[in-house]
């Protein structure tokens, strides 16, 4: 199995300058990793210049290996096109050739009063679109919720990303034992479902939430801003 690391910038970095310098070093820093499957999402305006930052800057020194960094995006809405001032949709995520898209993160449900009945249209509405989406649950009520209505076959083609809220950025990560308890409580609810782990995930505590818990990936937030430490935890699972 290849865990999948997926980077949240959030509302970083500052400028497009400094995200290009970030996701180079990170592109560099990883060029020669096989056994991971990396996405990186960036704030909405940085990601077509992302998107296409050549290949080529990421070659190893024999000119062989080249790292595909995946792009998603943070979220997005629930229409594809319209009147819906302010709003990006998942029709012109996938034409910027995003593969994933965040949803219903706890900090937009806090900020912005994203509602489960909001989280739940978009995540049909990313389906439909044929994006990844990754859905952030803080419990399991929200992922009942959330998931209302979409189709068993369509569970497979979901990210659930178990993110309890006093793990994020707190450097306080949840506990193996009821990080494992709660992934099988997902995982009982079905099968299908891809469950991964967000909440203070560093280098030093990555791999035991593979290893130990089970989850088949992290969601990475602070750490994902600082490349060189990012560049650890990936390493330091790409041998799990
Ligand atoms: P953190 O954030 O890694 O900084 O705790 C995780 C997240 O918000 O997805």
């Amino acid at each position: 199995m290849k865990p999948l690391i997926v980077a949240n910038w959030k509302c970083n970095p500052a400028t497009l300058e400094e995200a290009e310098k970030l996701f180079s070093s990170i592109g560099k820093g990883i060029r020669n990793i096989k056994n991971t499957e990396v996405v990186i999402c960036p704030p909405f305006l940085y990601i077509p210049k992302i998107q296409n930052t050549p290949k080529q800057s990421f070659q190893d020194a024999t000119g062989q290996a080249r790292y595909k960094i995946q792009i998603g995006a943070q979220d997005c809405f629930w229409e594809q096109i319209g009147a819906f001032t302010g709003e990006v949709s998942p029709k012109m995520l996938k034409d910027l050739g995003c593969q994933y898209v965040i949803l219903g993160h706890s900090e937009r449900r806090r900020h912005l009063g994203e509602t489960d009945e909001m989280v739940n249209k978009k995540l049909k509405a990313t389906l439909k679109e044929k994006l990844t989406p990754i859905l952030c649950v803080a419990n399991l009520s929200q992922v009942k919720k959330d998931l209302r209505g979409i189709s068993d076959e369509d569970f497979k083609k979901i990210i659930v990303a178990y993110e309890p809220i006093f793990a994020i950025g707190t450097g306080n990560p949840c506990s193996l034992k009821k990080a494992e308890k709660t992934r099988f409580s997902i995982q009982t609810m079905n099968k299908n479902l891809t469950i991964i782990y967000g909440g203070s995930v560093n280098s030093q505590n990555a791999k035991d939430y593979i290893k130990k818990a089970g989850f088949y990936g992290l969601l990475v937030g602070g750490v994902s801003l600082e490349a060189k430490e990012f560049i650890r935890l990936v390493k330091n699972l790409a041998n799990t």
